[in-house]
């Protein structure tokens, strides 16, 4: 992988690499577009064939059919086309926790100005600890914030911010109880290609989320620029498309046409049909290393390591004060952890800063070897 050569990357939960394979599927894939011809009949069957190939492959990792997912752009606009084709009324409470992502918490603000919504907080921040405590504590915390007006539930699968893993099927199992019958959108960014969820059976969150939005960019390794959502059959029947485009019509050459029935209607336009043939590629070599759950358990056994190392430097401290679930490691330093995370870069080692809580986080990956981490906290310790 390019982007791993000459370096020592931590950066996963933002950006995967790119493997040489996947780089090399997009660029064959541009060029039989070209030889074929873009815009012939010749095309065609060429794009139909690498888009449904994706979308198979992609439901069978989500673990639904494919006509519940739909391709889009990232994981934002994942979580936010289906979520303002809802049918609102006015006086609906969107419950977020307060570890969701910027860019999707402020597209529910808009939402709840334009539809005269209301909007509550659902804490789940300070839950650090073993994964029974805090997926009860979260359950009794949903317990304490649902009211007879709660329509809607934000919460990530794995929270980008602590690295702690929501109880995403028993919160939707809660939902589904509750006499409003509230959404439950779940932002995947950070379990994708991390958390196993087609082999769970019925502990499968992407299966029981109204809307399961990922990326292809981050855990996956995959291109930038393509993401899935996984929809609900509910969600389906009840919602209407959004930002609609000819991709959204069942016959895409009239106007006149109704919605695809299928997650296809929040899909909108010409799209960058490389980008699938990369992903495609990424997903096979992931799965070239083992299945979901024994990726995540190497994932987990680099994450643990570079946990405990982190407990024997003075002046650091983990937010987790348990090994992490998954590949997300946070911490805070005493200081500047933008001084530190500088410090870090200029010796070719990169991890970032979070601002809430403000820390640094460091993820390790499958193609995280022991030296680097050792490379890390070596670097740490005389940083400190
Ligand atoms: C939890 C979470 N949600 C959303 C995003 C935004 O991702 P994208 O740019 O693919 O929409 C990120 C990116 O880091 C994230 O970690």
């Amino acid at each position: 992988m390019l982007a791993l050569a000459g370096k020592t990357y931590f950066n996963y939960g933002g950006q995967g690499p790119l493997p040489e394979p996947s780089l090399a599927a997009i660029t064959a894939s541009w060029r039989t577009i070209q030889e074929l011809g873009p815009f012939t009949s010749d095309v065609w069957p060429y794009i139909e064939r690498t888009t449904a190939t994706l979308r198979q492959h992609l439901a069978h990792w989500f673990g639904v059919g494919a006509h519940r997912v739909a391709f889009t752009e990232n994981v934002t606009s994942g979580c936010v086309l289906p979520l303002w084709g809802l049918p609102w009324r006015s006086g609906d409470e969107l419950l977020l926790s307060d570890c969701e992502h910027p860019g999707v918490v402020a597209a529910c603000r808009e939402l709840a100005r334009r539809e005269g919504l209301t909007m509550a907080v659902l804490p789940v921040q300070d839950l650090r600890g073993a994964t029974a405590a805090t997926d009860a504590a979260v359950l009794e915390r949903l317990e304490q914030a649902l009211t007879p007006r709660t329509r809607l539930l934000v919460l990530s699968h794995l929270l980008w911010n602590t690295g702690q893993v929501m109880p995403i099927a028993a919160t939707a199992e809660r939902l589904r109880q509750h006499g409003n019958k509230p959404w439950l959108l779940v932002d995947g960014a950070q379990s994708l290609g991390s958390l196993p969820l087609g082999e769970t059976g019925a502990a499968n969150a992407a299966a029981t989320a109204d809307i399961y939005a990922c990326t292809g960019h981050k855990w996956c390794c995959g291109p930038e620029g393509l993401g899935a959502v996984a929809l609900s059959e509910r969600l389906l029947s009840e919602s209407q498309p959004t930002l609609i485009g000819w991709r959204s019509l069942s016959h895409e050459g009239s106007a006149s046409s109704g919605f695809h029935a299928d997650a296809r209607r929040f899909e909108v336009a010409t799209s960058c049909i490389p980008l699938m043939a990369g992903l495609t590629q990424s997903l096979l070599l992931l799965e070239a290393e083992g299945r979901a759950g024994e990726r995540l358990a190497g994932i987990q056994a680099s994450s643990r390591l570079l946990w405990e190392g982190l407990q024997a430097i003075p002046g650091l401290a983990t937010l987790l004060e348990v090994p992490p679930p998954a590949g997300l490691v946070s911490f805070t330093a005493e200081g500047s952890p933008e001084a530190l995370v500088q410090a870090l870069g200029q010796r070719g080692i990169w991890l970032r800063t979070l601002d809430d809580p403000h820390c640094l986080r460091a993820c390790t990956h499958i193609t995280t070897s022991e030296a680097e981490i050792d490379q890390l906290l070596e670097a740490l310790t005389d940083l400190r």
